[in-house]
């Protein structure tokens, strides 16, 4: 446990951090990540370079199933204790917002105010004529997915751009989630925040995956203090000054309860 006493010995010394996740912060929660074992860019290893467009277009006859088993997962999955404890490190005051490159609106759902998602938002639809985005609830989002799935089934992938929902202004709605080469949202923001933090608390990434994963060299570059938690070491474990080996679901609820039983609060 040396390595988590020195993170918390560090961390009550700050006041300006920020969280940096991945998918492994939503594994606890039922969402497998992309690259582990049985994830769905290790299934269909396109997705990795190319993301799901790569793999619903290599394999047009599954992509219902494919779709449907990720939705599924994304529809059914809650905040576990991973996301609700960084919402307690915000709430105390330590960290200021959450960078992460997940999709699933779990950080939101757990409770964290300020939260940058590079990849988008699942739950958010984007108009492709005028930009225009609105937010759907989870039963909107099941049933709008569910009528795309029904459809996928009926007509096949190539008619899929005629199944989203019409905007006002009659352009498409899409899901307003990122695909590979195209420009990821909220960066300017989340590249200030790396470049001011006193420390990042990076949870549940490969590291792979750029221009997010340049975020933690920033903050290293500019002088923060790099806390990694992940059951195994990533490609970034090599910048970090602390690696706490374990999930986000046993080990930030721990960091949370030191936190408690060592701040000071005046
Ligand atoms: N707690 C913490 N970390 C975990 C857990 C857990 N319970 N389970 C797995 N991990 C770690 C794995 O060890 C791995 O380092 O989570 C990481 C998952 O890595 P990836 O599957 O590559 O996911 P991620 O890093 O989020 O991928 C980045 O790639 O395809 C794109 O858009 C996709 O946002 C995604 C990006």
């Amino acid at each position: 446990m040396v390595d988590m006493n020195k993170a918390i010995e560090k961390i009550l010394t700050c006041n300006n951090g920020v969280a940096f996740t991945g998918s492994g912060i939503s594994a606890e929660s039922g969402i497998s990540t992309y690259r582990d074992a049985g994830g769905i860019w290790d299934r269909y290893k396109e997705g990795s370079s190319g993301g799901m467009l790569a793999v619903l277009s290599n394999h047009p006859e599954e992509a219902p199933e494919i779709l449907g088993g990720f939705f599924e997962k994304l529809l059914k999955a809650k905040p576990n204790p991973g996301h609700l404890a960084l919402s307690d490190i915000e709430g105390m005051g330590y960290i200021q917002s959450i960078i992460t490159q997940n999709v699933d609106n779990l950080h939101r759902e757990a409770g964290s105010s300020v939260v940058y998602e590079l990849h988008g938002n699942i739950f958010r639809q984007r108009c492709m004529q005028c930009g225009k985005k609105n937010f759907q609830k989870r039963d909107e989002l099941s049933k709008s997915m569910g009528d795309i799935i029904q459809k996928l089934k009926e007509h096949g992938l190539q008619e899929m751009g005629k199944f989203f929902p019409r905007c006002d202004c009659g352009g498409n709605m899409r899901p307003d989630i990122v695909s590979f080469g195209e420009e990821v949202q909220d960066l300017i923001e989340a590249t200030k925040a790396s470049t001011s933090c006193d420390f990042m608390l990076i949870v549940g990434t490969s590291g792979v995956v750029y221009p997010a994963a340049s975020l933690p060299m920033r903050a290293k570059n500019n002088g923060a203090f790099v806390i990694e938690v992940n059951p195994k070491e990533s490609e970034l474990t090599s910048l970090c000054d602390i690696f706490i080996k374990g999930s986000a679901g046993e080990m930030l609820p721990k960091l949370v309860s030191a936190i408690k039983e060592n701040r000071v609060t005046n």
